[in-house]
Order: structure tokens, then C-alpha cells, then sequence
């Protein structure tokens, strides 16, 4: 009892000097300086697609500034007003996107393009010579998985990323590295899902527009030109657990229906899927349209998001959405139990980790740290009593942590960065094509009611060459 007295009165004058400590650096820390990079350094680019993606990652690119928006290219005249709009640098704008490819100071394109059309113009921009940065999910078809990674292999020295933003988050990146230290012991069981109300909040992107099939702006609810909530929701949440688990999954198993959203569209509008990965590990997923519920983070947050189980532990991630930035917590399991000693007495296991924060266990989330937070050893006195003070406060449930830089910007960045260096991006071409596997075999098992395994990808390869007759 004097023991806790003592703890909780040491708690507590820690508890002062920590919050001094911080509100200390607020008021020291300096303004900052905005980097202005010169205009040679930049990556000239293009992006052909202006619709709600391509904005939106035109907005963030304006505060990119290794790169430059030099043309724009919609089919749409409206959308194509509205990126100009948002880049707000009087970039030169086309309708034909094979006439932007064929500027000479584009360097490097955005295909933000529907799903369909995503293949042809990457395709077509490997062979301007131009660096590609594709949205997910990177290709549509079977035969097209087989015809870019051959393209990518004949133009290896241009770089080819896939609009997988998890990939270039630090939580994401952390629990990954927790998964492969055997921080979360054996991880065998991910569930992940994407529920949205779209009945009583109808989503734009989403909802039928007049025309039914032949206005391309319905592509999302149309077979013919999109996959569906598998394509568009599923796709970031099965490259988290192929990313977790280290490869691609055996088979997969499912059910998908339409059974709210009758208004034409021929996509599912609910799907349940199961995924079996090497090593009995598995993928639960769910995707709904008319419910928002998110049963992680205390029910904080609503729609999507991770959980991934292991032996000693369990994490709760998500990348959140505009002003909802990602978050990531970690409960522990209780201690392993050992073997009852002689005099009858049961020991508990040193737990790796357990001495990380004074309170913990079970059902108390610790919230895993941003990267401002890690400890680089050149930190000056007040750097260094302000990082403790933040991380003691975050173990007390204090303060949250939430990552500092929204993943899609350094993913952008990162981008320009690789076109630079030549370095293989994260998301890189195999990354994307494995996704857009999943995709195409998800929706195919739950079509055909049946189990379908990865490897049944390769019957859409192209017959090899006969080899030449002799004599
Ligand atoms: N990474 C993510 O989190 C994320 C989020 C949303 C969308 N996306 C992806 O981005 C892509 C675009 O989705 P969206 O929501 O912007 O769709 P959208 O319909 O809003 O925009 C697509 C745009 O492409 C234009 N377009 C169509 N064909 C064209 C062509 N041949 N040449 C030039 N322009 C053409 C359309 O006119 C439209 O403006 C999809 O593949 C989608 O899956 C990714």
C-alpha cells in the first residue's frame, strides 16, 4: 500500500514536470521555415484524371515540393476546370491523354483514371518513358496482371507506384515491424472491415447518376468498368494483410450480394470474404453499405479499419480520412503461464514489452508512439525531457498520439523522391499487382460460389512462344 502511495506521488510530480516540460518547448520551438526547393530539382509532372481523386491528390501535391504540376488531362471539361482550379499553377490541360504523354517536359504522369481505364494508359505512358504513379487497384483484367508486370520488367529503369497509401504510413510501418520481432507474438488472424451507411448518407461517388452504364461517371457500380466495393475498399485492407503476413493468400472463399442499392448498378453492395494465407493464417473481411459501425478504438471512429491478432497481442489500426488521421493501438495478452512450480505457486512469463508502461494489460490499449516521439540520440536537454514527457503522458492516457504527416503526402513525396533516386517505391509494381490478384479472384469466388485459389491467376498468362522447328 505505501508502495503505491509512493508510485502514484511520483506519478504525479512526474505528471507536473512533464506537462512544464512541454508546454516549455511550445512556446521555445521555432517558427518554421517553408523549404523552397528549386525548380530544377522538381519532378515535372502530368496526372491524366481529375475527378475526386486526382483533386484530392492535387491539393495535397500544391505542398509537395519535390515535384511540379506542368499538364492536366480530363475527358470531363468540368473536372478538368476543377483541377486546374485546385493546382492553381496554370498548368497546360488536354483531352487526349496520349497528347500529354507526348510533352517532353512531363517526367512522370498520375493515372487517376476509373479502375478500366487504368491499364491502357499506364501502358501507354511506360512507353512515353514517362514514371508512373497508378491508383489502386494498379489492373482490372487477368491478362492485364500478366501484361504490365512483362511491361514494367522491359522498362525497369522508369519507376512504377500504386496508390497503396498504408504502406507509407509510420503506424502501419511500426506494427509491421512489431509483427516481424515477434512483438504481437504468432500473428495468425487479421480482421479488417470498410462499413459504410451509404443509405442514409448516400455517397456521390457511389450514388447513380443519370445514364445508368453509358455515363462514365457511374463506372464504380458497373462490372463492365469497376470491381466493385472489392476493388475499391476491400483492396487497401487485403494489402495490409498480405503486408503483415509476408505473402499473397493460397484461396479465397466469400459471399457478396446486392440487396439494398437496387437502382441498377450490377456490383455487389455487401461482401463477406475469407482469405487463407500460407501458415493457417487468415483474413476475415467485411465490407456493408448500410451500416457505419466501427467496433475498434472505443467505437471513436466509424467504417474502416484493422485488427491484427497474435499470441501476445493485438493491434487496432486505421488510416482514418480527411481530419480523422491514423491511429493505432496495442493491447496486450496477459503473460504466458508457466508450469506450477514445486511449492504449488504459478509464475507468470517476462511479457517483452510489459515494462514499456507502468499500467497495462488486457483491455488497456497502449497507443503506439509517432516518429517524432523516437529517441535519435542527438536530441538537446529540452528535445529530450519533452520527448519523455510526451511518451509518459501517452502511456497514461493523457495525451493520443496520432501520426504527425497524412501517409498520402508521403507517399506523394516519396514518389518524386524515387524518380530521383531510381529507388523501387513500397508500393511498387509487384505490391500492386498482388492486390489487384486479390481483387480479380475475390470477386470471381464470390460470383461463382466457390473457393478459388491464387495460383488459378496464371491461366490468364499468354501461352509461351513455340520454340522454332529445326532443320
Ligand atoms: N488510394 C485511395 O485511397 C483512392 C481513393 C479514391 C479513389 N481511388 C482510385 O482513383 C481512381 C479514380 O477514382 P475517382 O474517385 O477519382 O473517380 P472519378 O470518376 O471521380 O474520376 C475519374 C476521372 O477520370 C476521367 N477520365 C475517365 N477516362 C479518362 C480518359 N480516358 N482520359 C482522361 N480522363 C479520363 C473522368 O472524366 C473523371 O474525371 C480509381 O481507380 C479509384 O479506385 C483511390
Amino acid at each position: 500500500m505505501a508502495q503505491d502511495k509512493d508510485v502514484s506521488r511520483r506519478d504525479l510530480l512526474k505528471a507536473a514536470g512533464a506537462v512544464t516540460a512541454v508546454a516549455a518547448a511550445t512556446v521555445q520551438r521555432a517558427p518554421a521555415i517553408q523549404k523552397v526547393r528549386a525548380a530544377n530539382d522538381q519532378v515535372q509532372f502530368g496526372m491524366i484524371g481529375t475527378g475526386s481523386r486526382g483533386s484530392y491528390l492535387l491539393k495535397h501535391l500544391k505542398g509537395i515540393d519535390n515535384g511540379r504540376c506542368v499538364a492536366l488531362c480530363d475527358i470531363n471539361a468540368e473536372n478538368l476546370k476543377h483541377g486546374v482550379d485546385t493546382i492553381g499553377n496554370n498548368p497546360k490541360t488536354f483531352k487526349d491523354y496520349r497528347e500529354l504523354l507526348a510533352q517532353k517536359d512531363v517526367e512522370a504522369v498520375f493515372v487517376t483514371t476509373p479502375l478500366f481505364v487504368h491499364f491502357p494508359v499506364t501502358k501507354d505512358a511506360l512507353q512515353a518513358g514517362k514514371h508512373v504513379f497508378c491508383e489502386k487497384c494498379l489492373v482490372f483484367k487477368p491478362d492485364e496482371v500478366h501484361a504490365l508486370r512483362a511491361l514494367a520488367n522491359e522498362h525497369g529503369k522508369q519507376i512504377l507506384q500504386t496508390g497503396l497509401q498504408r504502406r507509407y504510413s509510420y503506424f502501419y510501418q511500426t506494427v509491421k515491424s512489431m509483427v516481424d520481432k515477434g512483438i504481437l507474438g504468432d500473428v495468425h488472424h487479421i480482421h479488417a472491415q470498410w462499413h459504410r451507411n451509404m443509405v442514409n448518407k448516400p455517397s456521390s461517388l457511389w450514388t447513380m447518376k443519370p445514364g445508368g452504364e453509358s455515363n462514365i461517371a457511374n463506372w464504380r457500380v458497373y462490372r463492365s468498368m469497376s470491381g466493385g466495393l472489392t476493388a475499391e475498399l476491400t483492396s487497401h485492407q487485403v494489402d495490409v494483410a498480405d503486408w503483415m503476413f509476408g505473402s499473397s493468400p493460397e484461396f479465397v472463399m466469400g459471399l457478396g450480394s446486392l440487396d439494398t442499392l437496387k437502382d441498377g448498378r450490377d456490383v455487389y453492395d455487401n461482401i463477406q470474404l475469407i482469405y487463407k494465407y500460407p501458415k493457417g493464417q487468415k483474413l476475415t473481411y467485411s465490407s456493408v453499405s448500410t451500416n457505419s459501425f466501427l467496433p475498434y478504438f472505443n467505437a471513436g471512429r466509424a467504417e474502416m479499419g484493422e485488427i491484427i491478432m497474435g499470441t501476445d497481442g493485438t493491434v487496432e489500426i486505421t488510416v482514418g480520412a480527411d481530419g480523422q488521421p491514423p491511429i493505432a493501438w496495442w493491447y496486450r495478452e496477459p503473460p504466458k503461464a508457466v508450469a506450477e512450480s514445486k511449492a504449488g505457486e504459478k509464475k507468470k512469463a517476462f511479457v517483452a514489452g510489459a515494462t514499456m508502461v507502468a499500467s497495462g494489460g488486457a483491455a488497456t490499449p497502449i497507443p503506439i508512439m509517432t516518429a517524432d516521439l523516437d529517441f535519435k540520440g542527438n536530441e538537446g536537454f529540452i528535445d529530450k525531457e519533452v520527448k519523455f514527457a510526451k511518451r509518459w503522458l501517452t502511456s497514461k492516457g493523457v495525451i493520443i498520439q496520432e501520426e504527425q504527416r497524412n501517409p498520402v503526402d508521403t507517399e506523394l513525396e516519396s514518389f518524386f523522391q524515387n524518380c530521383r533516386d531510381g529507388k523501387r517505391p513500397r508500393a511498387d509494381v509487384e505490391v500492386g499487382l498482388a492486390d489487384s490478384v486479390a481483387v480479380i479472384l475475390s470477386n470471381q469466388a464470390m460470383d461463382e460460389g466457390r473457393k478459388v485459389y491464387f495460383n488459378e491467376i496464371d491461366k490468364a498468362k499468354p501461352a509461351a512462344p513455340a520454340a522454332p522447328k529445326k532443320g
